[in-house]
C-alpha cells in the first residue's frame, strides 16, 4: 500500500528521478517480502544440527513407546497439531494448560489426554539429553511428533522444517472463529483454509487424516434423525446402511456423551488412502467430509486421492510442511522455548 502511494506521487517527476524511484521501489518491495517471510524463512530441516543433532530420534523413540501402549495417542496428535496451527499458529499454545486455556474451549476439549501425554514425554525424552536441555521448543516437538505418528500408522514420512518458538500466549477466546465445524461445507472449509494460507487441495489432503481417529455423536447426530428447525447447514447424502449402524451408537436422545464412530469405518488404525474411499460410498462420517465428494468441485481431488494412494500422500506430506508454516514465531518479543510445555516460562 505504501510502496504504491510512493509510486503514484512520483510518477510526476522527471525521468532520472522515475528511475530512481523504480530501485527505491524494488528496495521497498524486497524488504516487506523479506518481512513477511521472516518467520517461515527461520524453518529449516537442521535447525537443531549443532544444538540437539538427534532430536528426531529422541521424539521417535517417544512415540513408539507411546503407540505400544495406546494407538489412540496417534490420531490424537495429529489433530492436536493441526489445532495448535490454527489456533494462534503452530507455537504449542493449545499445549498451555490453565484458567480459560485453549483446550477448555469448543471443539478443544475433545483433544486427546493420551496426546498431550505422548508430547509431555517426548519433551522429557529430550531434554533428558543433555546437550538438548531447554534448547528444543515444544512447537516442534509437537510437529515432529505428528510427523512421526502419521509414519508409524502407515502414512507417508517425510521431513519436518524446525525452528518454531513457543507461544506466551494460550486463550479460549482464540478457538472461537479459528476451526472448523463439523456441519461446514466447501465455501467456509476453503475460507478458513485459505486464510490459512492453504488451497483447495492441501485441506482435502488433510482432511485425509481423517483416515484415522474417531467423531463424539454431538458431531455427526444431526445428520442421522430429520430435525425439525435446527437442519444442519450442510448434509451431504449417506449410505442407508452406513446411517442405519450409526443410529444404532448414537441413539435419539439417548447417546452417552462418551459415544464415539470411526471417522474411517473401514481402515481406522491405519493412516491410507481410505478415507476418500468411503466417501464415494457415501460412509463419510462428518458432514464437512462428505462435503468434498458432494460437491462437484472438490470431487475430482477426491476420486483423485482414493484412486492413488502415492498421490494423496504426496499431497499430505506437501500440504503437512505449510500447515507447520501457519503463524510461526522466531522472535523473543513473542516467543520462547518452553521448559514445561503446557506452562508459560
Ligand atoms: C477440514 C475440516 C475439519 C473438520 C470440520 C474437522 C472436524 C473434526 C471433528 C468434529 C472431529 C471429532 C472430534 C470428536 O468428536 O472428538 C475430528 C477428529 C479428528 N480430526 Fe479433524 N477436522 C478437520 C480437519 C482436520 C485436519 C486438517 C486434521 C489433521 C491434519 C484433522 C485430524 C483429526 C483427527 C486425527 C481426528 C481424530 C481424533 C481422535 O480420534 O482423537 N482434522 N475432526
Ligand atoms: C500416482 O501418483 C503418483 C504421484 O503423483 C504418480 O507418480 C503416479 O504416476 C500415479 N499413478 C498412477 C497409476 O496414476
Amino acid at each position: 500500500m505504501r510502496s504504491r502511494g510512493l509510486e503514484l506521487r512520483w510518477r510526476r517527476q522527471s525521468q532520472s528521478q522515475s528511475m530512481l524511484a523504480a530501485v527505491v521501489l524494488g528496495v521497498v518491495v524486497l524488504l516487506a517480502t523479506a518481512a513477511a517471510c521472516a518467520g517461515a524463512q527461520q524453518l529449516s530441516q537442521s535447525y537443531y544440527a549443532s544444538t540437539c543433532p538427534n532430536v528426531e530420534t529422541l521424539v521417535r523413540g517417544a512415540v513408539t513407546q507411546k503407540l505400544q501402549e495406546t494407538f489412540n495417542a496417534a490420531p490424537g496428535t495429529l489433530r492436536l497439531f493441526f489445532h495448535d496451527c490454527f489456533v494462534r499458529g503452530c507455537d504449542a499454545s493449545v499445549l498451555i494448560s490453565g484458567p480459560g486455556d485453549e483446550h477448555s474451549a469448543g471443539p478443544d476439549t475433545t483433544l486427546s489426554p493420551d496426546a498431550l501425554d505422548l508430547i509431555t514425554r517426548a519433551k522429557a525424552a529430550v531434554d533428558a539429553d543433555a546437550r538438548c536441555s531447554n534448547k528444543v521448543s515444544c512447537a516442534d516437538i509437537l510437529a515432529l511428533a505428528a510427523r512421526d505418528v502419521v509414519s508409524q500408522a502407515g502414512g507417508p514420512y517425510y521431513q519436518v522444517e524446525l525452528g518454531r518458538l513457543d507461544g506466551k500466549v494460550g486463550t479460549r477466546a482464540a478457538v472461537k472463529h479459528s476451526l472448523p465445524g463439523a456441519g461446514f461445507g466447501l465455501d467456509q472449509l476453503n475460507k478458513l483454509f485459505a486464510a490459512n494460507g492453504l488451497t483447495q487441495t492441501d485441506m482435502i489432503a488433510l482432511s485425509g487424516a481423517h483416515t484415522m481417529g474417531v467423531a463424539h455423536c454431538a458431531n455427526f447426530v444431526r445428520r442421522l434423525y430429520p430435525f425439525k428447525g435446527a437442519a444442519p447447514r450442510s448434509n451431504p447424502a449417506m449410505n442407508l446402511y452406513f446411517l442405519r449402524q450409526l443410529r444404532g451408537t448414537c441413539p435419539l436422545n439417548k447417546y452417552s456423551p462418551a459415544a464415539v464412530a470411526m471417522l474411517d469405518a473401514v481402515t481406522p488404525m491405519k493412516f491410507d488412502n481410505g478415507y476418500y474411499q468411503t466417501l464415494q460410498q457415501q460412509k463419510g462420517l462428518l458432514a464437512s467430509d462428505q462435503a468434498l465428494f458432494a460437491d462437484r468441485r472438490s470431487r475430482p481431488t477426491v476420486n483423485h486421492f482414493a484412486a492413488n494412494q502415492t498421490a494423496f500422500f504426496d499431497a499430505f506430506a506437501a500440504a503437512m510442511a505449510k500447515l507447520g508454516r501457519v503463524g510461526v514465531k522466531s522472535g523473543s518479543s513473542d516467543g520462547e522455548i518452553r521448559r514445561v510445555c503446557t506452562k508459560v516460562n
